[in-house]
């Protein structure tokens, strides 16, 4: 599991902390979405679990693996995927089936079992076919799906999405919830960061974020019930009009 300890971050020491005395745990299998207004730290907190960004105080572990031992953070950013919220940044190969070896390339496996990830990675998220495209001539939902290829080339034991179905079409959003989904049955750790409560329903959890510090956690009937909580940080909810 990923479990963070009295995590408190700032960037800037002179402003009040961007991640406030935050206490989570993640768990392989469990689907975890992290909502909360424009600025609140949800990307932040991500950064914490896979060592991008280190705590100015508190721990984070990674199944017991500190981020703060340089001497395990290859093996925790092998286990905690990110797929990023612009994905032209993740974009490193030639091809698609270039750009998926990339990752499990660095890993010092044998060529026959890189194949083979690219192969199936491509297959869970249903771009098999356009092994042989340049990474730039796919679509917004397709480089997406590409940067989660990516990712599961790594075999992650978790997985963060920063908004993944930000500028999407309806067809393309619900392609991304049902990849989620199906990771999470796969027994993959799931932190879903998103703007609309519309897509998280399925989570098995909600982490609400305000101001750095963690308002509310429950299942999404218990967080959906808090309407007053939502509205009063400016979030919309299912069912209501606005
Ligand atoms: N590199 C940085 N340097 C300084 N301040 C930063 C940096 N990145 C983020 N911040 C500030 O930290 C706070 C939290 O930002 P963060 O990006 O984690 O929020 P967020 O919840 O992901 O927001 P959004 O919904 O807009 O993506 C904001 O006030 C932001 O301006
Ligand atoms: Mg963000």
């Amino acid at each position: 599991m990923i479990r963070l300890e009295n995590v408190s971050y700032f960037y800037d020491p002179q402003a009040p902390p961007v991640l406030s005395e935050i206490n989570l745990i993640f768990a392989e299998g469990v689907y975890t979405a992290l909502i909360g207004p424009n600025g609140c730290g949800k990307t932040t907190l991500i950064k914490q679990v896979n060592g991008l960004l280190i705590p100015t105080s508190g721990s984070v572990s990674v199944d017991g693996m500190l981020t703060t031992d340089t001497t395990s953070l290859r093996e925790i950013r092998r286990r905690v995927g990110m797929v990023f919220q612009n994905p032209d940044n993740q974009i490193v190969g030639m091809t698609v089936e270039e750009d998926v070896a990339f990752g499990p390339g660095n890993l010092a496996l044998p060529p026959a079992e890189i194949r083979r990830r690219v192969v199936d990675s491509l297959g869970r998220v249903g771009m098999t076919g356009l092994e042989k495209r340049a990474p730039h001539t796919l679509s917004g939902g397709e480089k997406r799906l590409l940067s989660i290829a990516g990712v599961l080339a790594m075999d992650p034991r978790y997985i963060a999405f920063d908004e993944p179905t930000a500028y999407l079409d309806p067809p393309g959003r619900r392609r991304i919830l049902e990849i989620i989904r199906r990771l999470r049955d796969q027994g993959i750790g799931i932190i879903h960061i998103a703007h609309s409560l519309r897509d998280i329903a399925e989570a098995d959890r909600i982490v609400v974020l305000n101001r750095g510090t963690v308002l509310a956690e429950g299942t999404p009937a218990e967080v959906f019930n808090q309407a007053d909580m939502l509205e009063a940080i400016g979030m919309d909810f299912p069912g209501r009009s606005r």
